[in-house]
């Protein structure tokens, strides 16, 4: 993995939309794999912010998000479709029609995920995945379990998450129970990823995801088998590794 530091968040953020603008400029009409959560906002700002700048367009490119909560809807200002359409999408060129999130109400939750899972196929595949990493070492709603293979399903959250989520809403108990994510399966079937990981909070993830075990209790440590991830961070995320790492 290849691992380029930052100093803070502002940086991370930075060198993240310019990796992203990259993959976009070098190839117009990418398939973007997108996440949620306060890790990635600033690097979309900094995406917005070239594309007022005339210097990157979305307007070709199509976008599979990793996950949502189930039962929010679109309008529930804490679902993931909310956020992605408010924070990114609608003020860039990207198509709307170009943009897929799971659905937070499907009743099939079964089928819908099968269906992503072949919409992601159909599009030929992911040319870059963005992701956070969860304080328990999670991606998307991949939560710590004992098996790696799973594609697109519906999934229960573990009470850290939940706990580490509940930030966002009223309160704690408002924190949806389940999900629907892309399995692990479907992140590394991704030709490139990025992962950003700020703050202390994410030091122990981060040094468990490249310096441990590769071991589903940990679900970030499968990245150290793909070929093509670059994890930008800033210094406290970075901060528990061990010197041939930092
Ligand atoms: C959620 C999301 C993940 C994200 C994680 C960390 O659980 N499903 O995709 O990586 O939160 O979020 P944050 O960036 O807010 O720390």
């Amino acid at each position: 993995m290849k691992i380029i530091k930052a100093r803070d968040y502002v940086e991370m953020s930075r060198k993240a939309a310019h990796y992203i603008a990259a993959q976009v400029l070098l190839k117009p009409n990418s398939v973007l794999g997108l996440a949620t959560g306060s890790t990635p906002l600033g690097t979309y700002q900094e995406l917005i912010r070239l594309y007022h700048n005339g210097e990157v367009s979305f307007i070709q490119v199509s976008s599979f998000n990793l996950d949502e909560y189930y039962s929010l809807g679109p309008n529930h200002p804490q679902s993931y479709r909310y956020f992605m359409d408010e924070n990114f999408f609608k003020q860039v060129d990207i198509q709307a029609e170009n943009t897929h999130i799971p659905d937070g109400l499907s009743p099939n939750p079964d089928g819908f995920s099968a269906d992503y899972d072949r919409q992601i196929a159909n599009a030929g595949g992911i040319d870059l995945q963005l992701l956070g990493i969860g304080s328990n070492g999670h991606i998307a709603f991949n939560e710590p379990g004992k098996v790696f293979s799973a594609q697109t399903r519906l999934v229960d959250l573990k009470e850290h998450t939940i706990e580490d989520n509940a930030r966002f809403f009223d309160s704690k108990d408002e924190v949806p129970r389940q999900a629907i994510t892309m399995g692990l399966k479907s992140i590394l079937s991704a030709k490139r990823i990025l992962i950003l990981a700020c703050g202390e909070n994410k030091a122990d993830a981060v040094k468990a995801m490249l310096e441990g075990p590769i071991d589903p209790a940990l679900p970030a440590s499968i990245l150290q088998l793909h070929p093509n991830v670059t994890l930008i961070a800033d210094e406290k995320a970075l901060g528990k590794l061990s010197s041939s790492n930092s």
